[in-house]
């Protein structure tokens, strides 16, 4: 199915609903042609939110021939006003604007609620209100302040809702996607994990034939699966070049190596590079430094050991749906904060193709994909991790030393976060080392040590986050146990920030 975009900020969240609800979807400009959307034939149409007023100069619109299509449509927010204003129906200008948790009445035998309960509370931000449901179409849910907070017409497969089902506040909202995508456009909801692999195993055979095919590994999620999935479709013809630049968590690099030599047995070069990073990053303590070097430093390690490997005509890389879509894909506007250098980036002047199994998927839905091809449950489940890795969370120049310290105190974070349970509830959890220095006391004598900052935040795609309200006993425990096991630290602090103003990681 289809989310036709019209620069709201939920769009990327409904197509993860919708594929939550096992039918796959996709995201689309606005400008998409009616002759263009035809030729993809769509199941369902969802016309999303937007930003703007349907009245305000510019207001994105969409191909009238659309409408002609016949294809069954859902219109949220803004999208449910450009259904009723281009279909005889009338959109108002209240001059209120309603945001929020709403109480909604729904009618008797909307299709839309078949199922769930008459009231429910939704999530509502908008300004304008339709006022009058498309011609033919029946109001079917009110609210206070919205006369036509939904509408159906059954017969021409039109639907528009004034809140919003996809976000977590509206708890009904999935069923009313659903009740959408199965009852009213008859989507069969075939989306899985094991249907993702074997058509992707295929696209793969059907890419690369018989060449050989090369892979980066970072540690990371993305590419460990992509390169599983590479494997699982070519096998041997895989190699996978996994450059360890020594700024991993405790751990890590033995398990890249353990799974993929030890389990999989994917043909496997392991570089153990981290004093050449270390070296280039001596001294260096401006943070998008650093990022540019491990960057840069990441592509000469992996060509010089490309190089070796002889003439390999592909290049797997995990490229993810929402870098797609960020990177412009639909129209999407992608601000620079931090120059996210994706370590495991491709070299620029390296002539390879490229093969990019994960380029539909979703971060959960990768998770997903690892979890079915037989990936080690602490691998897939591991909270994001930036590529440059610890660099960039010891503030300051990066040394040997304190990366063994902040490696171990990060270590005894994750392992009391696991134990109390909270690890996949949150978003992110780490430590950060300044790299200053204060006083303490110990026994009976003076130190003079690090500080160590433990970071943990929630989060739904790290635009914004909340600081996670951890409990004191467990910031107790930690605490506790990083001062005592780790002789160059004397002091732990707690970053009580949210995203905006600070960002999740400190530099
Ligand atoms: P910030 O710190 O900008 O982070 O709030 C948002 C998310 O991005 C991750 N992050 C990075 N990921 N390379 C990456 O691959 C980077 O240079 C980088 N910097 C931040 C961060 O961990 C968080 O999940």
């Amino acid at each position: 199915m289809l989310i036709v975009d019209l620069g709201g900020q939920y769009s990327q969240l409904i197509a993860r609903r919708v594929r939550e609800a096992r039918v796959y979807s996709e995201l689309v400009s606005h400008r998409v042609s009616a002759a263009e959307l035809q030729e993809k034939n769509p199941v369902a149409l969802i016309l999303s939110g937007g930003p703007a007023s349907v009245y305000a100069e510019g207001a994105p619109r969409i191909d009238p021939g659309i409408f002609e299509l016949g294809i069954p449509t859902l219109g949220i927010c803004y999208g449910a006003q450009l259904l009723a204003l281009e279909l005889g129906g009338r959109v108002d200008r209240t001059g209120v604007s309603e945001f929020g948790r709403t109480e909604l009445r729904a009618a008797e035998g909307a299709s839309l609620f078949a199922s769930l309960p008459a009231e429910q509370t939704v999530w509502m931000s908008h300004r304008d209100t339709v006022v009058a449901p498309p011609a033919g179409a029946r109001t079917v849910a009110t609210s206070d302040h919205t006369p036509v907070a939904a509408f159906e017409d059954a017969g021409r497969g039109l639907y528009g809702v004034q809140f919003h089902p996809e976000v977590v506040h509206t708890p009904h909202g999935q069923d009313v996607l659903k009740n959408f995508l199965y009852e009213a456009a008859g989507a069969v909801p075939s989306w899985t994990p094991a249907a993702v692999i074997e058509e992707q195993v295929e696209r793969i055979r059907a890419q690369v034939g018989s060449d050989r095919v090369l892979c980066a590994l970072s540690g990371g999620v993305d590419s460990a699966v992509a390169a599983l999935l590479v494997h699982k479709a070519v096998g041997d013809q895989l190699t996978c070049v996994f450059v360890d630049h020594g700024m991993l968590r405790q751990g890590e690099a033995a398990q890249v190596v353990e799974t993929f030599d030890g389990v999989f047995h994917v043909p496997l070069v392991h570089v153990r590079a981290q004093r050449r990073f270390l070296d280039r990053l001596a001294g260096v303590v401006d943070p998008e430094a650093k990022r540019m070097i491990i960057g840069e430093e990441f592509i000469r390690v992996f060509e010089d050991e490309a190089r070796k490997l002889g003439d390999l005509r592909w290049l797997v890389q995990g490229t993810l749906y929402s870098d797609v879509i960020e990177s412009g894909g639909t129209d999407g506007v992608a601000e620079t904060i931090k120059s996210h250098h994706n370590v495991g980036g491709l070299p620029a002047d390296m002539r390879m193709e490229l093969v990019e199994p994960l380029r539909l998927l979703f971060k959960d839905e990768v998770r997903r994909v690892g979890e079915e091809l037989g990936m080690p449950e602490r691998m897939v489940w591991r909270q994001p991790f930036p590529g440059p890795g610890l660099a960039i969370r010891i503030i300051g120049d990066v040394t040997e030393e304190r990366l063994e310290v902040l490696r171990e105190a990060d270590a005894i974070l994750q392992e009391e976060v696991r134990r109390a349970g909270l690890y996949r509830e949150l978003w992110q959890s780490f430590c950060v080392l300044p790299a200053i220095r204060s006083v303490g006391v110990q026994g009976d004598s003076r130190t003079y040590g690090y500080p160590i900052a433990i970071r943990a935040v929630t989060s739904e795609d790290a635009m914004t986050a909340d600081w996670a309200r951890l409990p004191y006993d467990l910031v107790d425990l930690v605490a506790g146990r990083i001062v005592n096991e780790i002789p160059a630290v004397n002091r732990v602090v707690l970053d009580v920030t949210s995203k905006p103003p600070a960002t999740i990681e400190w530099e």
